[in-house]
């Protein structure tokens, strides 16, 4: 009797010093996610990559076997894979169990397991993934986040990528006339500060701003960043490498930025550098890929001969009308209000040189959103 006391005494012992330490595990007795078996990325030309952002992980998530049925070379998640500060009614604070088990509960979705059974993947992540809505570089649980977000995604424990404070990472797809480079950008980890837009609500909502739109303005403030000097230079290098399509790929929406939502347009000074950056003359091939807003469109920023231009897809479950009908000045294409994915595709053997389409493609596998440019056109 007395053992079986002590043996309580001590159990209980271990559950107040891990309630202490509030989120942390211990080492090794965190889901580490190791059942989760992907795909190896491809090793050679690649020509479909499907792309998309904001899924629930509670909901049923049909589009998977759409994405699937595409037979995309790759799939790039760039956002909100799943969405563990909040459950569908209300924000969940966090803390490692409820994100592993919102992770978990992805892992064994079984929609989703058709994907990782059948495509490679590639990931950034959102604020919903990061742990915090609207989160940046405040966030006092950002490793764990980041730890539980490359556990998921199967990164080695050897990469590289492990050893960066952020998840931003890059790949080169393809031979020499053919090379695909994928630049995933992490929008999250080194956010710095943003401005809220002092409106009333009722002045908001007069001008058409509802949810989070109209929640920031742009943060002049010198010291600000969004990407962090640290990943600035990261990104620079990727760029001097060479590359025939450049997938840029950023969870929030780069080009729109009048919506006043988490977006680059809260940071102008990083927004300009980007453009700037892309406009030297060897940073050809360029498309901007992103999410986040649960609607999809296309939109163009106009340069010397032609745009440069950003595809949207976001809402793998999930949309949202009242964004969708925003005023975009620079949108191309769109919007689209349906639940979707998008789509690059490359004709590389096209007479008169390659040629690029995009596609937000819906459930049903119908397409609501295409768009076709000479390969040429995409200029930094
Ligand atoms: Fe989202």
């Amino acid at each position: 009797m007395r053992a079986l006391l002590l043996a309580l005494a001590l159990a209980l012992a271990v559950c107040c010093s891990l309630a202490a330490c509030g989120s942390e595990a211990p080492e090794g007795t965190a889901d580490r996610f190791e059942d989760v078996a992907w795909r190896p990325l491809p090793t050679g030309e690649v020509q479909r990559i499907a792309f998309g952002s904001c899924a629930h992980q509670w909901a049923p998530q049909p589009i998977w076997a759409t994405v699937v049925a595409t037979k995309p070379d790759l799939y790039l998640s760039l956002g909100d894979a799943i969405y563990g500060d909040w459950d569908g009614k209300q924000v969940v604070p966090f803390s490692e169990a409820s994100m592993t088990a919102g992770w978990r509960m992805l892992a064994d979705h079984p929609d989703f397991t058709q994907l990782r059974a059948a495509v490679p993947v590639m990931a950034t992540w959102d604020n919903h993934d990061y742990g915090k809505h609207d989160g940046g570089a405040e966030f006092e649980h950002r490793a764990l986040a980041r730890r539980m977000f490359l556990d998921f995604f199967g990164e080695p424990l050897d990469s590289p990528r492990r050893r960066r404070p952020g998840v931003h990472d890059a790949r080169i797809f393809g031979p020499e006339g053919r090379r695909v480079q994928v630049i995933l950008l992490d929008t999250r980890s080194f956010k710095g500060p943003t401005r809220r837009d002092p409106r009333t609500k009722a002045e908001k909502q007069a001008a058409g701003l509802s949810g989070s739109m109209g929640r920031y303005v742009p943060n002049m403030d010198a010291s600000t960043t969004l990407l962090g000097e640290a990943q600035w230079s990261w990104f620079e290098q990727q760029l001097a490498q060479p590359a025939d399509l450049r997938l840029i790929c950023s969870s929030t929406q780069v080009i729109p930025d009048q919506k006043g939502m988490d977006e680059w347009g809260n940071y102008p000074r990083d927004r300009m550098r980007l453009f700037k950056l892309l406009e030297s003359a060897e940073v050809r091939g360029v498309l901007l890929l992103s999410g986040n807003v649960h609607f999809g469109e296309l939109s163009g920023l106009k340069r010397d001969a032609y745009p440069l231009l950003e595809f949207t897809a976001s809402g793998l479950t999930h949309i949202n009308g009242d964004y969708a009908q925003f005023h975009n000045p620079y949108r191309m294409a769109g919007p689209v209000g349906k639940v979707h994915f998008g789509l690059v595709e490359v004709d590389w053997a096209r007479e008169g040189g390659p040629r690029v389409r995009l596609r937000a493609i819906g459930e049903a596998g119908e397409t609501l959103l295409t768009h076709e440019v000479p390969l040429r056109t995409l200029g930094g």
